[in-house]
């Protein structure tokens, strides 16, 4: 058999369990929170028409210039697997007229072709929201708090909350002149990607990771030392929105994201017990891509959260000693038929119930139940039918005790104990 049958494709990952469940109690957590504050979920394609990423994400972007998983479909359409939420997002709510203002979460996988490392995959987790025709700065802060409220819901008390603005068409311009020239007098010191960026987007080279390129635009202009007189206004009632919420937060002149969309706040979290790869999540203003997708001028903030990166931070979830799960044993075949009742009778009342169907033996199904880690077995032979009653096995303490049948539920549920 050859090896990449066997082998998963690199910078993918298999959840397995227990990591399966932590994953989905990652996402349920999020699901929550964000119904909490308003918003309702969105399910998008995972993969959209190429343009839809290039026009939004930017052309000199490193997600639309080296990270696309990009095709040709069999009927010659140029599509690619998405490689953040935003842009399609945003497609669906114009394609679908779907009223303004509204409040969208997601939930998914992603793909970005990056090298992989701890915290980056070519496939990954995010969970997203978007708040599509809300333009007040407290609309801003809320989310910023929102992010944060879910890391503190898993208990990740190290994160550091990045925040910024980046000014809006008014003053850019001015912005990226000044930029532009203090970057072509040090040219030479950037790095091949910056010197080509130079000219078209010359903010993308606050986001360069490259040494030299860091240390030339410590000194560079910033876009805060040229926000027009709205923008500012909008910044201070951000950052005093977030003061008065009682959220920490770092002022950050040089935050400028990876995406061509933002316009005004841009924040990120970032987690010290990360490494290269720290940041948590990210998100920020995007007053004019509804309008650069065709629809009407509409004001936008989200954010996204990698998932694997919050595993990462997050402290580990106690590990239940035993699973909520009911291992209903058989004696005879004659019982088989008691044995389904009473495991669909559990299971309609709400408690997880299982059976081995495929092992007469009964100390083999016993192995069963305590190789998928069930708190308990409900044991059924013929003295049990006979009596009415089902002898109850605590797989933590191996007690076993004669139950009234009709008390299964109760008594199964007893034994979760955490
Ligand atoms: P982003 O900063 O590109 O923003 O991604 C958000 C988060 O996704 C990152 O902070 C990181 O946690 C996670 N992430 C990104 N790439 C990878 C990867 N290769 N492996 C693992 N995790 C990764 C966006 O995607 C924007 N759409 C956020 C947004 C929403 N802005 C406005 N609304």
């Amino acid at each position: 058999m050859s090896e990449t049958r066997r082998a998963r494709p690199k910078g993918t990952q298999d959840f397995l369990p227990p990591d399966s469940a932590r994953l989905q109690h990652v996402e349920n957590l999020f699901r929550h929170l964000a119904e909490r504050y308003g918003y309702q979920a969105i399910v998008t394609p995972t993969f959209e028409h190429t343009e839809v990423f290039v026009k939004s994400s930017g052309e000199g972007s490193d997600i639309v210039t080296k990270e696309m998983y990009s095709f040709k479909d069999r009927g010659d359409r140029d599509l690619t697997l998405r490689p953040e939420g935003t842009p399609g997002v945003v497609r669906a709510v114009l394609e679908n007229r779907l009223r303004l203002p509204c409040r969208l979460y997601y939930v998914g996988p992603f793909f970005r072709y990056c090298r992989p490392q701890k915290g980056r995959f070519r496939e990954f987790y995010q969970v997203g929201v978007e708040a599509l025709g809300e333009a007040s700065p407290l609309v801003d802060a809320e989310i910023i708090c929102f992010g944060d409220d879910f890391f503190q819901s898993l208990g990740i008390t190290d994160c550091t909350t990045r925040v910024n603005s980046i000014g809006c068409r008014e003053c850019r311009p001015a912005h990226r002149e000044s930029l532009r020239k203090f970057l072509l007098e040090r040219k030479e010191r950037l790095c091949a990607d910056c010197q080509a960026r130079l000219e078209r987007n010359p903010l993308r080279v606050f986001d360069c990771k490259v040494e030299t390129c860091r240390l030339t635009v410590q000194d560079a202009p910033v876009p805060r030392q040229y926000l027009c007189k709205a923008c500012e206004r909008h910044h201070d009632q951000v950052l005093s929105a977030l003061s008065r919420r009682g959220l920490l937060h770092e002022a950050n002149d040089r935050l400028v994201r990876g995406l061509d969309y933002y316009n005004r706040t841009t924040f990120e979290y970032v987690s010290a017990s990360l490494g290269a790869q720290d940041s948590l999540g990210g998100g920020g203003r995007y007053d004019y891509l509804v309008g650069d997708f065709g629809g009407p001028d509409t004001p936008a903030v989200g954010l996204a959260i990698g998932l694997e990166r919050t595993m990462l931070a997050a402290p580990a979830l106690p590990e239940p000693q035993r699973r909520h799960l009911a291992f209903v044993v058989w004696l005879t075949p004659a019982e088989l038929r008691a044995a389904e009742d009473v495991a669909d009778r559990l299971r309609a009342a709400g408690v997880p119930a299982q059976i081995d169907y495929d092992s007469a033996k009964v100390k083999g199904q016993f192995k069963s139940a305590d190789a998928t880690r069930a708190a308990c077995c409900v044991v059924i032979g013929p003295d049990e039918l006979a009596k009415g009653v089902y002898s109850l096995k605590d797989l933590v303490t191996g007690e076993q005790r004669e139950i009234p049948s009709d008390t299964v539920t109760e008594e199964v549920r007893a034994l979760f104990r955490d």
